[in-house]
């Protein structure tokens, strides 16, 4: 697992000065060039969520788009994507969640998580936590159980997994 994980961490490029000066941007663009890079990342998540009885698999938009669907595939389990305000065109849910300056929202459809599913939220990165925790209250509200968030990186300094209570969030990486 270790050695699997310094492989991918390898892939994934820090751009500093991103968007703005003094954040270190995690861009794991570069890891989706490398498909052995990729192809692991996918199959570490699947590995340990498969046999655990996962029937929702929610990425948030953009980046939790590119890591959800393959493991959701890989699982048997439903992809449900959670999206940034007025893309969805049914009837939605939404969770506000505050930004460094103000807030904004993700929205989920109506009866896409069936009440007692059981879900994984996965996104590319966990910061402060305000997406992920948000992505948790909308599939709770839907009276699903997320059983764990997962991502790729996270950065421990901002203490995102304070925001997340006590869901167990699985990470990768942990970048400094
Ligand atoms: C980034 C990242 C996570 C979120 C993490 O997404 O992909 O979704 O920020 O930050 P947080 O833990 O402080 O909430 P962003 O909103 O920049 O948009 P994108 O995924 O559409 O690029
Ligand atoms: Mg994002």
């Amino acid at each position: 697992f270790e050695a699997r994980v310094a492989r991918i961490a390898s892939t994934i490029r820090v751009i500093p000065d991103f968007p703005k000066p003094g954040i270190m941007f995690q861009d794991i663009t570069t890891m989706l060039l490398k498909p052995d890079a990729f192809r692991d990342t996918i199959e570490l998540f699947v590995e340990r969520y498969k046999d655990k009885g996962i029937t929702v698999i929610a990425g948030v938009e953009a980046r939790g788009f590119i890591f959800g669907p393959p493991i959701a595939l890989a699982l048997g389990a439903k992809f449900v994507p959670l999206r940034k305000p007025k893309k969805l065109p049914g009837e939605v849910i939404s969770e506000e969640y505050s930004l460094e300056y103000g807030t904004d929202k993700i929205e989920m459809h109506v009866g896409a998580v069936e009440p007692n599913g059981r879900a994984v939220v996965v996104d590319d990165l966990i910061a402060t936590g305000g997406t992920l925790s948000a992505a948790v209250k909308l599939i709770e509200r839907a009276g699903a159980e997320v059983v764990e968030c997962a991502c790729v990186i996270e950065l421990p300094e901002l203490k995102g997994r304070d925001k997340l209570g006590n869901k167990p969030v699985f990470v990768l990486v942990k970048a400094d």
